[in-house]
């Protein structure tokens, strides 16, 4: 019993003096191993006659077991400690610069977004948001455009095949990919009710394409709807607005009589340019010499038709609406001429008009500053 106890002694000796990992599992197969000394004790019982056996048997798995126990023991304890000092010499420097490459940039279109969602929370606008696969109620009917209406034909839309109804076989409403952002007025009205001011930005979809037109492309819809609502203040907000985003102070505005199945009046909003070396540069009225308007984007009074299909009562609620191309925005502040570039993910084009993640549009540093 004695060797037991100094063999053991002399185990976790060794253990504890081990440097290493491998200076560990060397040990381990010494004690342990198929060969190893303690196995070769624990061989032994089988030839020992049973007292012998009872008397020793117990001795020995205890001593195996306490070798296992040490090796574990100081192994847990390497390992801890080799993660200590890896920790402490892996530092990270958080307050270097980025590297240089590879170094990503914001897409004029987001960038624009941005500064609309900047400009328009300053004037007390949330930002909404509702589905690019839409049905054809909130995208055409709730909007003032029934099934045989002219303006459906218009908007080249894409459809999904109808779907039937397995048991009756009535044809369900088709689905389609919303062809303007004006169906978020409609989800935007009937679930949270009124008063509203939102801007809802995001992706539409028209069967198109040119030059000027791509089959995807961003509006950004605006919709007031409160008490007493008029004109004028369509008028200030358009102004407000565009003088905000083209960091301009004299953006002059006309209205122009216009027709859209959900507002009532519509007005189409001009703005002034003049041309310089060519280029259209906005600013100053359209009737001065050298001047022009250029038509940027539709609006009006949300037609009464379009707040009753909202379960909102008309005569208590009343409100403005406006749409307008993003991309088209985002190529008038930043001057791209080609639509289409701006979804061919070229990097060459990326990298000379696309923005820093660093550059936050907000109004105090000015919504357009670039990096
Ligand atoms: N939805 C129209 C389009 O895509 C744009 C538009 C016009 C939106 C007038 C409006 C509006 O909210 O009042 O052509």
């Amino acid at each position: 019993m004695d060797d037991y106890a100094s063999l053991e002694k002399q185990a976790r000796g060794r253990i504890a003096a081990a440097g290493d990992l491998a200076a560990l599992e060397a040990l381990r197969v010494q004690y342990l191993g198929k060969q190893g000394s303690v196995s070769g004790l624990l061989k032994t019982l089988g030839a020992m006659a049973p007292d012998e056996r009872q008397a020793k048997g117990p001795a020995i798995q205890a001593l195996r077991q306490a070798v296992a126990d040490a090796l574990a023991e100081r192994k847990e304890a390497m390992e801890a400690a080799e993660l200590e000092a890896r920790l402490a010499a892996e530092t990270l420097d958080l307050s270097l610069p980025a590297p240089e490459a590879p170094k990503g940039s914001v897409h004029p279109v987001s960038q624009v977004m941005d500064e609309l969602a900047e400009i328009f929370a300053d004037m007390g606008f949330a930002v909404a948001s509702g589905p690019e696969i839409e049905d054809e109620w909130h995208n055409f009917t709730a909007l003032n455009m029934p099934e045989s209406h002219p303006a459906r034909a218009m908007h080249d839309t894409f459809y999904f095949p109808a779907e039937v109804d397995e048991p009756s076989g009535i044809e369900m409403g088709r689905m389609l990919l919303r062809t303007h952002t004006s169906p978020v007025q409609v989800r935007t009205m009937m679930s949270q009710g009124a008063p509203v001011r939102i801007i809802a930005p995001g992706r539409v979809y028209r069967s198109d394409s040119d030059a000027t037109h791509t089959p995807m492309f961003h509006q950004v819809e605006g919709l007031v709807i409160d008490r007493g609502i008029h004109l004028g203040h369509l008028k200030w907000t358009l102004e407000t607005f565009l003088k905000a985003f083209f960091e301009r102070e004299d953006i002059v505005l006309r209205l122009r009589p216009s027709y859209f199945p959900f507002t009532e009046p519509s007005v189409e909003a001009d703005v002034g340019f003049a041309l310089e070396s060519g280029r259209r540069v906005l600013g100053g009225s359209g009737d001065e010499p050298g001047h022009g308007w250029m038509e940027l984007l539709g609006s009006g009074m949300v037609n009464r038709r379009v707040i009753e299909s909202c379960n909102l009562d008309p005569d208590e609620w009343q409100g403005f609406a406006f749409g307008v191309g993003v991309d088209r925005l985002a190529m008038l502040k930043y001057g791209m001429d080609d639509l289409r570039a701006f979804f061919d993910g070229d990097v060459r084009w990326l990298r000379h008009y696309g923005f820093s993640p660093f550059d936050q549009p907000t109004l105090s540093a000015g919504v357009g500053a670039r990096a």
